[in-house]
């Protein structure tokens, strides 16, 4: 019991450390609570997979902290947009998950016929689980009151009751 102890303490300190290293405030245990994907529950490895992965592949444009790029409203001079903030003060949440697995999978042209779009696709780089797991992790930095609108815009999306 106590050796159980002993290492449930030194893996928090360990979790801690690696989000200290990402400049991040704890994945809000409570973020784990209410997530779902295409209304499945996401379980704490996912997001914690997820966040990983965002490190390496999304926060470069995204932002560590998922604030976007500076002026990310204002077009740029190759007539594309910057990208977005992942978090409440974007539009990310506007999206019903499908969408948003579509345009990570398979660019925003996938969904918007014939836009050009700095975003890249990310078929081949990452699976559809990876894929999944990194929308999870944004979604749980959504405050709850953004969770809910864009659970509900995924069961209309999907046509569920
Ligand atoms: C090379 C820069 C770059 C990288 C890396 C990148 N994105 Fe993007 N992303 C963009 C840009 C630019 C847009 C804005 C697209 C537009 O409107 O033209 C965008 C838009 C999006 C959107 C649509 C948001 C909305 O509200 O319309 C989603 C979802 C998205 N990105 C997810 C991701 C994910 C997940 C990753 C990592 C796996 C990622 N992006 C990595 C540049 C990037």
């Amino acid at each position: 019991m106590k050796h159980k102890a002993i290492f449930l303490a030194s893996a928090a300190a360990a979790a801690l450390a690696t989000m200290a290293a990402l400049g991040q405030q704890p994945a809000a245990e409570a973020g784990v609570k209410g997530v779902t994907f295409l209304g499945e529950p996401v379980s704490a490895d996912d997001i914690a997979n997820g966040q990983r992965l965002y490190a390496e592949t999304c926060a470069s444009c995204h932002g560590i902290n998922l604030d976007g790029q500076p002026n990310w409203k204002r077009r740029l001079d190759n007539g594309r947009m910057p990208a977005p903030p992942h978090d409440e003060t974007g539009h990310t949440w506007h999206h019903a998950d499908a969408d948003l697995f579509t345009v990570t999978k398979l660019g925003v042209s996938a969904v918007v016929a014939d836009y050009e779009s700095d975003m890249p696709a990310f078929e081949g780089v990452l699976t559809d689980e990876e894929i999944q797991a990194v929308l999870a992790f944004i979604k749980s930095r959504w405050p709850e009151k953004q969770r809910t609108i864009q659970t509900r815009i995924t069961t209309n999306r999907e046509g569920k009751p």
